[in-house]
């Protein structure tokens, strides 16, 4: 129940902050906020007992108060004004999840000012101006939580910063776009085109406001930005990060990988080399027998490569209301448990580890290194061997080599499947394929990514 501020109010971090209830302001009441609000409600024993106090929603910033009014009932303040739970003195956590990089930033940067912790799903929102949020926020000794912002329902930030702490991390890989793996599917599964699958996406609820962030990969390179960042110890380095989305992905290519038995995805990669951390996104071929090529519709899943465990893989939804607030509501147990702890004795949630900043620069896209998938149009069948030889030539190691399947409408294609070789090395490769008199169209690349250990 919302009270007068001067009645309720205790300071943060004092030794009573701990047995007090943990009074939330939340801006957003979309989707997100929701579902926030029916899982806090439903599960409010179990949250408490689990939190060691309650969590209670004290506030909530909506911009249309008649429709917000409809979702929490009497229970709970309504104003149109954000910044007003930002700055809140009965509000100890400020929940943010109405999304995008403009006010968001301001009330995020203010709710810190004031001493408030912050839980938020905006991925975008970090990986822009994370450094500056993380900075302030170090600064006043709060907590900017993030769990909502990467995989939704899967606790892939607190299995790296947490479950993982032993480990020196090798690599992040993972399906961190629920959008494009349900469109990626329903092509490859019902022969759908692009168009077709982005709407039935969007009908579902699973696509951005606007989709270009889902479909040209921008989406999934925030929420890789943020996995790095905590798996590295790197700073955010959204605008390093090499994004390739699906828009240009032909169908054509979706059944040539399944001929040489490999299925694309959309994937983040992150990993670790000598010379820096390579960090990007793109449609890439998986092996059809390995795990990752079976995540299908809008779920995602994340593969882990450190040194001690090993392999890991975590699985589950990418999008949702109640998915999301899932993992909104953990940060605010994590809130709960910490409010009142000195910061030093936090784990980070997105630790800058000292010694690696300089090393982990983001590698440039020519150093790449990875096995890659080509689709040569030639004018015969018998012009294999030309292209064979030319890659040859170019010290590409080939691995697989194979003619695609008959179409009507479509002339030979010479598949090639290559061993791991640097991005740069390729493009000299293709540039010389595309100048051969056998070459009869564009010469198509896809990476192929083993995912092993
Ligand atoms: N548009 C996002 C996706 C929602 O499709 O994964 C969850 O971040």
């Amino acid at each position: 129940m919302y009270r007068d501020p001067v009645e309720s109010f205790e300071p943060l971090h004092s030794p009573l902050a701990a047995t007090r209830t943990l009074r939330v302001g939340m801006i957003g009441i979309g989707t997100v906020g929701s579902g926030t609000f029916r899982v806090l409600a439903r599960n409010q024993a179990e949250i408490a007992a689990r939190a060691g106090r309650a969590i209670e929603l004290v506030i909530v910033a909506a911009r249309n108060l008649e429709r917000a009014a409809g979702i929490v009932g009497d229970s709970v303040a309504l104003t149109a004004d954000a910044m007003q739970v930002a700055t809140h003195p009965d509000v100890d956590v400020v929940v943010e999840v109405a999304g995008g990089t403009g006010p968001a930033l301001d009330w995020v940067l203010a709710a810190i000012a004031h001493g408030k912790h912050v839980v938020t799903a905006n991925k975008a929102l970090l990986a822009v101006h994370g450094a500056r949020i993380f900075a302030a926020a170090r600064e006043q000794g709060v907590v900017v939580a993030y769990e909502g912002a990467v995989a939704v329902s899967i606790p892939i930030v607190k299995a790296l910063r947490e479950g993982l702490a032993a480990n020196r991390i090798e690599w992040v890989a993972g399906i961190i776009n629920g959008t494009t793996n349900f469109i990626l599917s329903k092509m490859r599964d019902e022969g759908l085109d692009f168009a077709a699958a982005l709407a039935q996406a969007q009908a579902l609820g699973y696509a951005e406001a606007d989709p270009t962030f889902d479909i040209e990969g921008i989406d999934a390179a925030h929420k890789l930005t943020l996995l790095a960042a905590n798996a590295f110890g790197m700073p955010l380095r959204f605008a390093d990060a090499q994004v390739e989305g699906i828009t240009a992905l032909q169908g054509l290519d979706v059944a040539c990988a399944e001929q040489l038995g490999h299925r694309i995805k959309l994937l983040g990669v992150a990993r670790r080399q000598a010379a820096g951390v390579e960090l990007r996104v793109q449609p890439a071929l998986v092996p059809s027998g390995h795990l990752m090529a079976h995540v299908n519709g809008s779920m995602n899943a994340v593969m882990v490569k450190s040194d001690a465990a090993g392999l890991t893989m975590y699985y589950g939804a990418g999008a949702g209301s109640e998915q999301t607030a899932s993992a909104v509501i953990a940060d605010l147990v994590d809130v709960a448990r910490l409010d009142g702890v000195a910061a030093a004795q936090h784990v980070p949630h997105l630790g800058v580890h000292a010694h690696a900043t300089k090393a982990l620069a983001v590698l440039p896209r020519a150093a790449v290194h990875t096995s890659h998938y080509l689709r040569v149009p030639v004018h015969a069948v018998g012009q294999i061997q030309a292209v064979t030889a030319c890659l040859a030539e170019q010290k590409v190691p080939v691995r697989q080599v194979a003619l695609a399947a008959e179409r009507p409408g479509i002339g030979p294609q010479v598949l090639v499947l290559t061993g791991p070789v640097v991005q740069g090395t390729l493009d000299l490769a293709v540039h010389a394929l595309q100048a051969r008199p056998e070459a009869a169209g564009p010469v198509v690349t896809l990476r192929v990514e083993a995912l092993e250990g």
